[in-house]
């Protein structure tokens, strides 16, 4: 029994190559760093889905159709409810698609992630939704449809690069969970829905909000040391630090640093984070000698989605408006092995003659 599958390969992929021992992540033959700086949102959905797909159009008819989903998504709006959890929100609005393997529910699902976490966005804060303007990138509408206005170029790239970065990243938690339903043939949207599920969990996609917590709880780096020292002491966990792949540095983490740092005002801030990130660094370094423990993605996330205006309670939303994309890849391909997820358990429980009667 290996706990968290930690060595266990579930799968073969042309998707994603996570190289944890140095630092390295190819996505569909792009380093990571690369892709974040060239490609959008859309481009990345072409790039992942090329393969996945029959009927696959090129990559600017792609772009006009998940835009004219947008629309469609938004006459589908579930109604706001007293429950501003973001997340729970967006479940809704996916669990009500139509269910099944086609590129149309892809775009569909693709489309509509973006419409649902803007519309609750904005309901959490008793505002009422934007209409899509399909004419718009995915991300720049997506800012849009939270702020009501219209970002600069320079803003919706630095958008894309987070979209992109997080787009695919092997068999994670929540991409090996869509790959799981998928195998059941169950279609495109009850694997997303999977992969949401898993994704909300602050071990994994959780992350990014505590980590604003975090540094809003430290509040001044006078206070850094102390305050980690407790934590660590408490037996917590130091979100934005750690990961199951990577014993060399993330490489989203760099790749999401520099967008943010493109972007005016943010200087301070990145200053701020990288005083913490040396402190807890050297901490767990201390406490775990033998295992090398670095910053993940969601450290850096946290600091770029706060810069570009979206709630932290959304972190989690967006970033599956992203991993959307990998999700249906990664479903698709399970589809084509053609056989369904069924791996052993070993019983532990009581043998029957030993039971009371
Ligand atoms: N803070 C404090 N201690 C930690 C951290 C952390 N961030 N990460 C790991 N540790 C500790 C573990 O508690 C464990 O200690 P123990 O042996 O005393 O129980 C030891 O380091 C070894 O842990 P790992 O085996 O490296 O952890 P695992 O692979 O099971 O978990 C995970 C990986 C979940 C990412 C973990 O590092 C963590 O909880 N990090 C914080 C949450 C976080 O940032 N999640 C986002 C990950 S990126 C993503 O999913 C998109």
């Amino acid at each position: 029994m290996d706990s968290g599958l930690e060595n266990v390969v579930a799968a073969e992929t042309a998707l994603s190559d996570v190289k944890g021992d140095i630092g390295e992540l190819i996505i569909k033959g792009w380093y990571v760093e690369k892709l974040a700086t060239s490609l959008a949102f859309e481009d990345v959905a072409h790039l992942l889905w090329a393969t996945a797909f029959e009927d696959m159009p090129s990559t600017q008819d792609l772009g006009a159709q998940i835009g004219a989903a947008r629309v469609e998504a938004f006459k589908r709006l579930p109604a706001a409810t007293t429950n501003s959890d973001i997340i729970q929100y967006l479940r809704r609005g996916w669990a009500n698609e139509r269910d099944d393997e086609t590129l149309g529910t892809a775009i569909t699902l693709a489309a509509s992630g973006l419409v649902y976490t803007a519309a609750a966005v904005r309901f959490a804060s008793g505002q009422a939704p934007i209409t899509p303007d399909p004419r718009l990138s995915s991300s720049a509408d997506f800012l849009r449809m939270i702020t009501g206005t219209a970002p600069q170029a320079h803003t919706a790239r630095a958008l894309d690069a987070y979209l992109v970065t997080v787009c695919d990243h092997g068999l994670n938690a929540s991409t090996f969970a869509a790959r799981v339903v998928s195998s059941t043939r169950a279609g495109l949207t009850s694997a997303v829905l999977g992969g949401l599920s898993a994704l909300k969990g602050p071990l994994h996609g959780g992350a990014p909000g505590p980590v604003l917590d975090m540094l809003d709880d430290i509040g001044d780096e006078a206070n850094a040391e102390a305050w980690i020292d407790q934590a660590l002491a408490k037996g917590e966990r130091l979100m934005g630090f750690g990961h199951r792949v990577y014993r060399a540095r993330d490489p989203r983490a760099d790749a999401l640093k520099s967008a943010a740092s493109r972007l005016p005002g943010t200087a301070g801030r990145i200053a701020f984070s990288e005083h913490i990130e040396r402190e807890v660094l050297g901490k767990l370094r201390s406490k775990y000698p033998n295992r090398a423990l670095e910053t993940n993605v969601e450290f850096y996330t946290a600091i770029l989605l706060e810069a570009l205006g979206i709630p932290r309670e959304a972190f989690t939303a967006t970033f599956a408006c992203g991993r959307v994309l990998g999700w249906i890849a990664h479903a698709r391909e399970q589809i084509s092995e053609g056989r369904i997820v069924r791996p052993k358990s070993v019983y532990r429980g009581p043998m029957p003659e030993l039971m009371e009667a």
